[in-house]
């Protein structure tokens, strides 16, 4: 998830730009850059880092001139640099790009562009677009943007300037955010509100597969066909901060809500006519092949997406997998050789202790992967296979939408060794994959169940006060038990643990009272009938028991004294849906409790040290 902005009117564009990007910067800051039109050229300023350095540069030479756009990365292809910031120019250096977004079908266009003799001078998906619009450009810009962008397949928000064309901006959209802000005969280009606050508060909303020109006169908005487009402006009510959370009241929230497109964003471009696309993994059908053993090393809830993956491969490619808290993994002298394939999972790429596991078990001679949502991450760079997630930045310190990435690219790796070593039948596979395309329709559905988000509210105002909280589950259920137990712990500061449900006889059940709430993962699968057995075991002993369970379960209701219902899916993809009420939950507990849910206490986003 990218920012981009631009500005037309009469001030100095720089400041304007500049300035504009520092409301965007949530969206990513990695790398920033502007391009101004300047008599006849376009003068570019791009800097590796945050915007503060960009910034800098900007105060020592700002380019002159009132028309231009500008763009903070967070990098999907390519590493953070100063060659792979944008904006990303042409050959003739005439044509300026900014864009948010993923152009899945760069490799086939920059391949293309190249054998038509255009020169690329960065790692981007972003830099084809530039060429393809040189390579389509007479003297209209709009009509060669509209038909660069026939040829495009992925999601963007792009803005493009050109000097020949000294008065316009040229922007368009599909599956990612676009907004003009209308000030008074100057005009804002935007990824999304924050940007524009400080102008105005009337925003003109850009639709997927929509154009937009802007010129001093005003501003056309225009289908990829031609036809113009009438739409009113809407009235912003929000204040800068509020916008910057899209109007939640934490970076969490919005994150736990941005899941349906962090699931969109893993998936794209990695599944073609049913078949699993991953030769971004780096590794041939040979090596797939050889794996006899697999070890999956993570920390806390990057951990508990590596034990949902465990239940996936062992059922779906038939290989012995073991999971590893990153801390413990390199000093129990774990046995690993050429066979073995070690899964390091890491949102941040940082984290000490994983990367420390990794490093070792590439000394051990296996074969390591990395999957993280930092793109030019350290263990991005070490690895020798990489699949991102692209969930966007994740602000909270709590992980919310990089576990359900995580989860995704996890099932999605799964799948690609299952195909390649033919241990699941072509219709389950399909299947598999069918299910996994609805995911984000699946958690979209869950998040917009209002009756279901009021029963985690109501769960939360009542139990906000309690001191201990027990979570039990089985199968995939148990990493999710331990997952709502560690949100709950992070955020609320209520102790809480997570159990496999079977265990519970084995000591923890001494722990149960009626003041000792139990969250029960009770969605359809296996094991279910031993999860209602649980469920009753505690009943017996006066245990207040949530149960997370599926939507159409008529059972449910008999045992537990509430029931949060979610999408049914298949057993091993119902971590996901599941594990939405548990982070909500804790949410809403913390809030109550009147917690720094995006800050807690003690914790930080990424752990460098050991
Ligand atoms: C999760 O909410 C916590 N912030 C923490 O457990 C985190 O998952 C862990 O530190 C691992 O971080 P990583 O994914 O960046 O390696």
């Amino acid at each position: 998830m990218c920012g981009i902005v631009g500005y037309l009117g009469r001030q100095e564009a720089g400041p304007i730009l500049l300035n504009n990007l520092r409301g965007l910067e949530y969206r990513g800051y990695d790398s920033a850059g502007v391009a101004v039109l300047d008599s006849g050229r376009i003068d570019v300023v791009r800097r590796l880092g945050k915007l503060a350095i960009l910034e800098e540069a900007l105060e020592k030479e700002c380019p002159v001139g009132t028309v231009g756009i500008g763009h903070t990365r967070w990098a999907t292809h390519g590493a953070p640099s100063e060659r792979n910031a944008h904006p990303h120019l042409d050959c003739k250096e005439q044509i300026a790009v900014v864009h948010n977004g993923i152009i899945e079908n760069y490799h086939p266009l920059k391949e293309e562009l190249i054998r038509r003799g255009h020169t690329f001078n960065s790692d981007t998906d972003t830099e084809v677009l530039a060429h393809l619009i040189e390579m389509y450009y007479t003297d209209d810009l709009e009509e060669a943007v509209r038909t660069a962008l026939t040829r495009i397949e992925g999601s963007y928000a792009l803005a493009v300037v050109c000097p020949e064309h000294p008065d316009l901006i040229v922007a368009a959209r599909k599956d990612s955010p676009l907004i003009v802000g209308l000030g008074k005969d100057e005009y804002f280009l935007a990824s999304d509100i924050p940007a524009v606050l400080a102008h105005t508060k009337d925003v003109l909303v850009v639709e997927d597969n929509e154009m937009v020109l802007v010129t001093p006169t005003g501003v056309v908005l225009k289908g990829l066909d031609g036809t113009v487009i009438e739409r009113e402006p809407i009235k912003v009510t929000w204040d800068a901060g509020a916008a910057e959370k899209s109007g939640y009241d934490d970076f969490m929230l919005k994150e736990i809500f941005e899941q349906p497109t962090a699931i969109r964003e893993t998936m794209r471009g990695r599944v073609d006519n049913g078949k699993i696309i991953l030769d971004e993994l780096r590794m041939t059908e040979a090596d797939i092949k050889r794996i006899d053993k697999v070890f999956i090393v993570a920390c806390g809830t990057s951990y508990h997406a590596g034990m949902v993956a465990k239940y996936a491969i062992e059922s779906w490619v038939r290989v012995p997998v073991e999971i590893d808290i990153a801390s413990e993994f390199r000093y129990r002298n774990p046995i690993l050789d050429d066979k073995t394939l070690m899964i390091a999972v890491s949102q941040s790429g940082e984290t000490a202790d994983t990367l420390a596991g990794m490093r070792y078990a590439r000394e051990q001679g296996a074969k390591t992967m990395a999957i993280t949502n930092v793109v030019g991450s350290t263990i991005s760079r070490e690895a020798d296979g990489v699949l991102y997630t692209h969930a966007g930045p994740e602000i909270g310190v709590a992980a919310t939408k990089t576990l359900i990435a995580q989860m995704i690219a996890l099932y999605l790796i799964s799948l690609y060794l299952s195909t390649i070593r033919r241990s699941l039948s072509v219709e389950d596979e399909a299947e598999i994959v069918d299910e996994l395309f609805r995911m984000d329709e699946i958690v979209q559905g869950l998040l917009d169940d209002t009756r279901q988000i009021a029963l985690m509210r109501e769960y939360a105002d009542k139990h906000a006060g309690k001191s201990d909280f027990l979570f039990i589950g089985r199968s995939v259920g148990y990493p999710v038990a331990l997952e709502g137990a560690l949100k709950l712990k992070e955020i609320s500061y209520i102790h809480a643990e997570g159990y496999a449900a079977g265990e519970l006889k084995h000591g923890p059940i001494a722990l149960v009272e009626e003041s000792v709430p139990i969250v029960a993962v009770a969605t359809e699968g296996h094991v279910y009938d031993k999860v209602i057995s649980n469920i009753m075991e505690v009943k017996a002993r006066d245990a207040n028991v949530l149960a997370i369970a599926s939507a159409d379960d008529s059972q449910i209701a008999k045992h537990a004294d509430e029931v949060i219902y979610v999408p049914r899916t298949s057993e091993i993809l119902s971590a996901v849906p599941a594990v939405v009420p548990l982070q909500l939950i804790s949410y809403y507990i913390a809030k109550k409790r009147g917690c720094n849910v995006d800050q807690p206490r003690n914790l930080a986003k990424s752990v460098t040290v050991e």
